[in-house]
């Protein structure tokens, strides 16, 4: 009966079950679907009485269905609300952070120090010619020193017909200043370099900073005074102790190297090397070279387009990696580059 069928409907409490009833009563083979068809067969009297009560039932149970369709489907929507409710209360999953890498930490820090003594930033190519990386630099193409450098060659020359090769240091970029830009010049160039060399303290790309002055009357004692300067304004320390040796580099004369003293005892690791002040001849302590420098040799001024009787300057090449390691205590430079964030996080280099 059309009470019972409403009920039925009424009382469906899934839209599976909801839909088996619209099939059992208004599909095809549906039983209201099926009164339908008697109609024809009636006689006009009957029809008169039956067509309407039938079809006022099937509009009926489509309403009902319409109707409890959407009520089922209201609280299917507000139970999930209920089950999806967000506790704001909870804490937070922790993400995990990523931080600057030492050696870009190193280089921002290095270059503020120079910002702060008026050095601005060059740049040049990590793709550089024999030209710009030893030629200009005073080193023709049979000088010995050119074999120290362990170089990365490319198979093919240039249009210039120039080798090509991947940077050894960032001299050449001093050949670049003065060409680009002229006398005078107080710049840092830092930047990677690359060497055929691996060990505890070389890996073959490894970071420079280069810094060049080039002006009038510059000597001696302004390198040494630039050099301390940002040594101890880095380590944050005025008490390291700096040893100046006399060497020999083809682009400046004359030539020094600079060590620093650093402690081999304590740190994380039991042995890191650490510039903690005081000489690298005390017990403990030993030396470590971190930067080469000199009078800028006058035949570099000349390669660059400048007088050297007019223009004199200095230069030095400082190796990134090394103060990274020597202010923060890490004892091998490889793992720098490895990329293992247990290892970063050692140093306290990511979260
Ligand atoms: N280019 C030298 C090196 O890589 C360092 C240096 C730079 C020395 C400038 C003197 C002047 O070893």
């Amino acid at each position: 009966t059309g009470q019972e069928a409403l009920s039925r409907i009424a009382g469906a409490d899934d839209l599976d079950t909801l839909e088996s009833l619209r099939v059992e009563f208004l599909g095809k083979q549906g039983s209201i679907s099926g009164l339908l068809k008697t109609l024809g067969k009636l006689d006009p009297e009957e029809r008169k009485v039956e067509g309407p009560r039938i079809h006022g039932l099937r509009e009926a149970v489509t309403e009902a269905l319409a109707a409890r369709k959407a009520a089922l489907e209201t609280a299917a929507l507000d139970a999930r609300l209920a089950s999806e409710t967000i506790d704001l209360s909870l804490p937070a999953p922790e993400a995990p952070r990523g931080s600057v890498h030492p050696i870009s930490q190193v280089m921002d820090e290095l270059a503020e120090v120079f910002a702060d003594m008026g050095f601005a930033v060059a740049t040049g190519p990590e793709i550089e010619d024999e030209w710009h990386n030893f030629t200009a630099l005073n080193m023709p193409e049979s000088h010995p020193a050119r074999a120290m450098h362990d170089t990365f060659y490319f198979p093919d020359r240039n249009d210039e017909g120039r080798e090509m090769l991947l940077r050894t240091h960032t001299s050449p970029v001093q050949i670049r200043s003065m060409i680009k830009q002229g006398a005078p010049i107080r710049v840092i160039a830092p930047g990677r370099v690359y060497r055929s060399d691996s060990d505890a303290t070389h890996t073959p790309m490894f970071h420079q900073i280069e810094g060049l002055v080039i002006d009038k009357g510059i000597h001696l004692g302004h390198l040494k005074w630039t050099l301390e300067t940002f040594l101890k304004a880095y380590f944050e320390r005025d008490d390291i102790v700096l040893r100046l040796r006399p060497s020999y580099f083809p682009f400046t004369e004359p030539s020094i190297e600079v060590d620093v003293g650093y402690s081999n005892e304590g740190g994380p690791n039991g042995s890191s090397r650490r510039v903690v002040g005081g000489s690298g001849d005390a017990p403990g302590h030993a030396w470590m070279e971190v930067l080469g420098s000199g009078m800028v040799n006058r035949h570099v001024i000349a390669a660059g387009g400048l007088d050297p009787d007019e223009w004199q300057g200095f230069a030095f090449g400082t190796g990134v990696d090394r103060l990274a390691m020597l202010k923060y205590g890490m004892d091998d430079l490889r793992a720098f580059f490895d990329g293992d964030v247990r290892w970063l996080s050692h140093y306290g280099f990511s979260a």
